[in-house]
């Protein structure tokens, strides 16, 4: 068997074949995830291949979720992959975002770097190929912006029709006009993202149409190799931390399941420890992980009315919690919580480097500052933190936060510590050289 969709529960473990339209398992409605056989290449075959593509011109060694394909061999050929070079993002440090969370060193692995500005490319390039695999013609998906501005420029690059469902008034703009643009049927529902979900998930049976939300285990395959190439980029040398920030979960389970490949291919020695950044009121994975202790493996309680400026992790009932549950306690790893002005400070610092990044992403860097001053994490431990999004995607923010006029979702100003007030001045050359000047 080459490829097959496994139930991931792990007293069911029920086996589907790899090109049925299913997104939950039929046994027990556990979620599902993709299992191969190992390659035939050996880990240092497979890095030599890896290595040598990244010269090549073809558009599927280009691609930095392609260029992996032996890591993700779910397809039976390639015909059907549609590739805008998604992938490829840098690893860049940033000493003055290193002191601020209390390390020596720290290193920002930027997917916003993506065609559509986030690391959603990476899973949406594996998601259509499938889709056109299956013979479908309209893909939808929920979305808090980045999801749906992603799908819409694949979708269409790939002859598909996009249908995106997002919560009316809770997206960025940037990510809006994203969707619009690229050609998306664009449903803006007066519902928050779990209900839009659940809505959405009843809507694609009955229509025939396949659903890209990160509960798509093909969306899973294409995220695992942000982490491959993170560890192609470093020669190999495994971090002692990953950080990322957690919203649906789906990068959480995309990451563990990369990396406990790796390690079982022999890519790797051993498993960097995942830290899991969640916005305070948005962080159900944060307290069900927190109960943990106690009980014996209890469910997530979902928080009802999520609430965050870092609007893209405004989730309050995420899909992948238990794959996520496994990955973090596989790896030995935590989650953390950080408030709105925590996430704020740390976004402009972030910026103030000349990297930038939106706000969910920021969230990292929050993280690690509150896990350095705990002790968690050592100030010489060897960090990567994913920014999962660019800075272009919520200017709105920047603005507010620049100019005093960013309020938490409780009404309460955020102080803009960092702040960068825009002048301004009178069409004077002598007025304007004295303000500098000063
Ligand atoms: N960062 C950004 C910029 C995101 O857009 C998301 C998720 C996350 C982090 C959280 O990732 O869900 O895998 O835990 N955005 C989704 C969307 C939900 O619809 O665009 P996750």
């Amino acid at each position: 068997m080459p490829a097959e969709l496994v139930c991931f529960e792990e007293n069911c473990r029920a086996r589907f074949a790899i090109s049925e339209v299913l997104y939950n398992c039929r046994h027990c409605g556990g979620l599902l995830e993709a299992r191969y056989d190992p390659p035939e290449q050996s880990a240092l075959m497979l890095k030599r291949l890896w290595r040598e593509r990244r010269t090549s011109n073809l558009p599927l060694d280009q691609s930095g979720v392609w260029r992996y394909r032996e890591f993700i061999p779910f397809l039976p050929g390639y015909n059907c992959v549609v590739t805008l070079r998604e992938g490829n993002t840098p690893l860049l440090e940033s000493r003055q975002a290193a002191q601020y969370g209390g390390l020596d060193r720290l290193v920002f692995k930027h997917q916003g770097f993506n065609p559509t500005g986030s690391f959603k490319d990476n899973g949406m390039t594996c998601g259509t190929a499938q889709a056109l695999r299956l013979g479908m013609t309209r893909v939808a998906c929920v979305s808090t912006g980045n999801t749906s501005a992603s799908m819409a420029a694949y979708a269409s690059a790939a002859g598909l029709q996009p249908i995106i469902f997002i919560p009316h008034g809770n997206i960025s703009y940037g990510k809006l006009a994203q969707a619009l643009e690229y050609g998306a049927r664009t449903l803006q529902v007066e519902a928050n993202f779990d209900q839009i979900l659940a809505l959405v998930r009843q809507l694609a049976e009955r229509l025939g149409i396949y659903l890209l939300n990160s509960i798509n285990p093909f969306r899973i395959e294409g995220q695992k190799t942000i982490m491959t190439e993170m560890l192609d980029q470093r020669d190999w040398r495994v971090p002692d931390w990953v950080v990322l920030p957690g919203g649906n979960l789906g990068n959480t389970a995309a990451f563990g399941k990369a990396l406990r490949e790796m390690k079982q291919l022999g890519l790797i020695g051993r498993l960097p420890r995942l830290a899991i950044i969640q916005a305070e009121g948005a962080a159900p994975f944060y307290e069900l992980m927190r109960r943990r202790r106690g009980k014996r493996a209890p469910r997530l309680a979902p928080v009802e009315h999520p609430e965050t400026l870092a609007t893209a992790i405004k989730i309050g009932d995420p899909v992948s919690w238990p794959k996520a549950r496994h990955e973090v306690t596989a790896s030995g790893g935590v989650v953390e919580k950080v408030t709105e002005q925590e996430i704020a400070d740390a976004k402009a610092v972030i910026g103030r480097s000349g990297i930038g990044c939106e706000p969910a992403s920021a969230a990292t860097l929050a993280g690690i500052r509150k896990l350095t001053a705990t002790g968690v994490m050592a100030a010489d431990a060897d960090v990567v933190a994913v920014l999962t999004g660019n800075v272009l995607k919520d200017p709105d923010y920047i603005y507010r936060y620049h100019t005093g006029s960013l309020d938490a979702p409780n009404g309460r100003p955020i102080q803009s510590n960092f702040g960068n007030q825009p002048v301004i001045v009178p069409n004077n050359a002598e007025r304007i050289a004295a303000i500098i000047g000063s």
